[in-house]
This record gives C-alpha cells, structure tokens and sequence, in this order.
C-alpha cells in the first residue's frame, strides 16, 4: 500500500538562513503563498525570536495562508516559546517546534550543560508549548552525533511531555544512508511511544547526501521529510524538496510512498524563490536546473524526438516546465497573458496588471519569442517594486576598442530630474560610478552577475547585483534587451529596496537565532 509522505517546507526558515538569501516580510508572504499552492504540509514560517522582522513574517504567514500547518522555530527556552507561539497563533493549525542539540559536542562546546540537564530542559521546553498547541515538534540538533541510547531518552523524554513529530537532524551534513537508515530503525526499536508520533528527518548537504540520506530514512520508517526549495539552506544547503519529490514519484515502482505536492508547480516556484533572492540555480541541478531537460546531443535530441522514453526519465510537463516551447507572441491577448502569469505564480491585481501587459506588447515587439522567463522578469518589476526613491529614465554610453567608455544618465531622485556623467573602466564601471555619484550612495557593491534570460543575441538580459550596506545587503534585479540597461536598472533596484529598508527599520529585539 502507498504510503503518505508529509513535506515540512523550511524554505523560510532554514532555506532564509542561507547566505544571500534572507528576504523581506513580503517577499516571505510570497513564497508562502507559492508553497500553499504547491500544497506542501507544513511550512517552518521563521524563527520569531530572531528578529522583528522574522516575527512579522510568521505572523503574517499564519494568517494569510490557511491551508498548511504553520510552524514556528523556538530554542528550548521559555521566552523562544512564547514568542513563537505569539507568532504562529493566528494559524488555522498552528505549530510550535522547539529544539536543543543533544549530541556530547554541542552539550560540552555550545550548551555547557550536562546530559541530564538537557533532558530537563527537552520536557519543560516541550510541556511549555503544549500548553499553548496539540501540535508540538522535538527537533534533537545534531542527532547523528549523539549517543544514540542518549538520544532514545531523549526522544522518550519529548514523547512523554507531549511532542507529536520527533525530528531527527543531520545538521552538518555527515552521516550516509545506510547509517541513518539504521538509525531511524534503532530509534523506532528502542524509544517507547515512537509509533504514535511521526517520525521526521532534516538532512544537511554537506556531502552530497540530503537527498539519499532523506530516502533510506523514508524507508526505514519517516514519514515527513524537512526540505527547500531549490536546497537553499545553511551553508551547502538542505535536502531538496523538489529532488524527494520527483524521486517517489518517479520511482514508485522501488519506493511505494507519496506526497501531496503538486508537482506542475515546482518549477514556477523553483524560478519565483530565485527571482526573490537572487540566487541562481546551477544549471545543471536535477530537476529544475536550466539544462535538467536540454537534450543537447544530436543522438539524445534524435533519440527524443522518436520517443521521449529514450532519454526522458520524466516529462518537463509534470514540473510545470513549458519553457522549451513558445509561451507567447505579439499577438498573445490579455488573457492568455494573465493566464500564464497565474501559471507561474504572479496573480496581479488590474492595475499592475495593465502595466505588465504594456511592458510584455513592448518587449513582444523588439523580440518574437517570449518565453516563461521574459515573463517573469517582465512581472517581478511590478510585483516586487518598491517605492522608488530614484528612476531611471535614459541611458548613453559611449565605448570602444579606443575610447574611454563614458555613461551619460538621466534619472529622476525623489522626483526631481537630474543629469549625470562619468567615465569607467569599461561601459558598466562608467554606468555605476555615474549613478553612485548622483544618488551619492555608501552601498558597496558586492556582486554583480548577468545571465541571459532565453537563447539568441536578441534575448533579455537579466543582472542581479547584491549590495551592502551598514551590515544590511539586498539584491538588486534589473531585465532589458540591451544589457546596460538592464545593469542600470538593477543597480537603482538595489538602492531603492536599501533605501526603503532603512525606511522601514525597527528596534531590533536584542535576540539572536542559534
Ligand atoms: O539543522 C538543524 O539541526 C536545524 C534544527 C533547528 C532543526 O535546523
Ligand atoms: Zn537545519
């Protein structure tokens, strides 16, 4: 019999703690909004206590997305409870999970606590958020280098104070399946009570392993599985939620489990985190990697167009996957237009709508395909706007094998227009000196990155550049058929959101995550 596998989507949480990819309460809401219809179970929303902004994430998400369970970070702390609960209560199922590490290295190094002093803490913590929620989860950090009859108590600890999901982490990413398949099955065997609760793993990916680490647990007995999108995660990443996915419902015929995911809306929501973050999939990342169903070998290409089954092992259809053909044309309407952007995410209210449609009939005449990608980067100036301090409004540059290059802007600044010059070392050096000068910025510019959105010279060029400031860094995004516009754009993107961020700074809590 097939059996139900539940997908806990820490995206927002663990994925959020990735360097680079920390987003907005907004943006958060998006993503969540993506993840529902996905229809993952639970989503891990962030970890309230961390931050003002973390906890308006959460609370926002509990309220505005009613189909999954919403669940909340909380250390095994009173105040990390509370807090959390404060934030997850507007849920229509709300969860609290609290962890503590339980392996002798963390309880010596970071905790300084003994063993038994951490049982202590793992009912009080539990017993605290019982009384707020039925819905409590244990995570035990860094279980695959805990003393596993340590870790039994541990668990039968959490069990008797009340938790339902017990969550077993590779949080470095250093055990291998046959291990951690052993260790789900001893943890099964030994701690009374494991077979009312359910059983959950969050896999690291350190080495390589999340995916076949999540795997051997499913089949020695877990039934959710902590994953991301895309993999984001702390540094290599967590197990990807899209890989799990498409591995049981490839492989049925070796591993009789499923998931409730939509799978047609895994690549809309792979391309929508990474328009929001700004961090860019390998391309050839299994799955949703730009060449994941680009057959470029003449016998593989001849192979597919007899039969797909050749070299096809899945359909790009089933992950939502239409970028290989022909979205649109010049003669697409309004509809078809508003239909394709629902497909991939972006349901937009008329008004923007409207200028999105003008932007696409624009675009639609200097270039005759228009893929998935023109699409989004097209939408993703309305939808992820923000109140613009500066706008561009033309650029020159003058370059050449023998001239200095030489950027001529203009761009209005807070409404007023203003004119500026600049030479560089090449066309894009004069184009961010120029502006850097008029808006008179401190942002430093961290990366700078082009990636041509489809094929052919006449493709969009989408940039992303990252900047810092004052320890707080955002990603700047800019789409244009001629590349120093789109360089431009991003760069003003970048000051507009780090103006509005500061804009909108609060009083920090004073808290820290772990
Ligand atoms: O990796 C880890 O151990 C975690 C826990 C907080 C679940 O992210
Ligand atoms: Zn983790």
């Amino acid at each position: 019999m097939t059996q139900r596998i539940y997908i806990f989507d820490t995206t927002l949480r663990d994925g959020e703690q990735s360097p680079g990819a920390s987003m907005n309460p907004e943006e958060k809401l998006r993503i969540a909004k993506q993840l529902e219809k996905l229809n993952v179970d639970v989503i891990e929303a962030g970890f309230p206590i961390a931050s003002q902004g973390d906890f308006e994430a959460v609370a926002t998400i509990a309220k505005e997305v009613r189909k999954p369970i919403i669940a909340g970070l909380a250390r095994a702390q009173d105040s990390d409870i509370d807090r959390c609960w404060e934030a997850v209560k507007g849920a229509a199922r709300p969860r609290i999970h609290t962890f503590i590490a339980t392996s002798d290295i963390h309880l010596k190094h970071k905790l300084q606590k003994t063993r038994d002093e951490v049982l202590k803490e793992i009912e009080r913590a539990v017993r605290r958020a019982k009384k707020y929620t039925p819905d409590v989860e244990f995570s035990a950090e860094d279980a695959t280098r805990s003393n596993w009859d340590y870790l039994c108590k541990a668990f039968a600890v959490a069990i008797e104070s009340g938790a339902t999901t017990l969550n077993v982490p590779d949080t470095v990413g250093y055990t291998v399946p046959s291990e951690f398949g052993a260790l789900i099955r001893h943890l099964r065997e030994n701690v009374p009570g494991m077979d009312q609760v359910v059983i959950s793993v969050h896999c690291h990916n350190d080495l390589g392993l999340a995916v076949p680490n999540s795997i051997a647990a499913i089949e020695a007995g877990a039934r959710q599985i902590e994953c991301t999108v895309n993999g984001i995660g702390e540094r290599a990443g967590n197990a990807s939620m899209e890989e799990i996915v498409m591995i049981l419902k490839t492989r049925k015929d070796q591993l009789p489990y499923e998931t409730g995911i939509v799978t047609e809306h895994i690549y809309p929501t792979s391309r929508l985190l990474s328009q929001i973050t700004g961090m860019v999939v390998q391309p050839n990342k299994a799955i949703v990697g730009a060449n994941a169903f680009a057959h470029e070998a003449g016998i593989h290409q001849h192979g597919v167009l007899q039969e797909k089954l050749t070299y096809e092992i899945m359909k790009p259809e089933d992950i939502g996957l239409l970028s290989n053909l022909l979205v649109m044309g010049k003669h697409s309407g309004r509809h078809a237009f508003r239909d394709r952007l629902k497909a991939l995410g972006y349901d937009l209210p008329a008004g923007d709508l409207d200028k999105a449609f003008q932007q696409f009939k624009e675009l639609a005449d200097k270039k005759k395909e228009i893929y998935d990608e023109d699409l989004e980067a097209i939408v993703s100036e309305e939808i992820l706007r923000i109140p613009e301090q500066y706008r561009l409004v033309s650029v020159h540059v003058t370059t050449g094998t023998d001239t200095q290059p030489q950027a001529k802007i203009v761009m209005e600044v807070e409404g007023t227009a203003m004119e500026g010059t600049q030479t560089g070392d090449g066309p894009v050096d004069a184009v961010y000196k120029t502006i850097a000068k008029m808006t008179k910025t401190k942002s430093k510019l961290l990366r700078y990155s082009v990636n041509a959105i489809t094929g052919g010279t006449e493709a969009q060029g989408e940039v992303t550049v990252r900047l810092e400031e004052e320890g707080q860094t955002v990603i700047g995004q800019g789409a244009h058929t001629d590349i120093l516009v789109a360089s431009a754009k991003a760069y003003i993107n970048g000051l507009n959101k780090m103006a509005y961020r500061k804009h909108r700074r609060r009083p920090r809590t004073g808290m820290v995550g772990p």
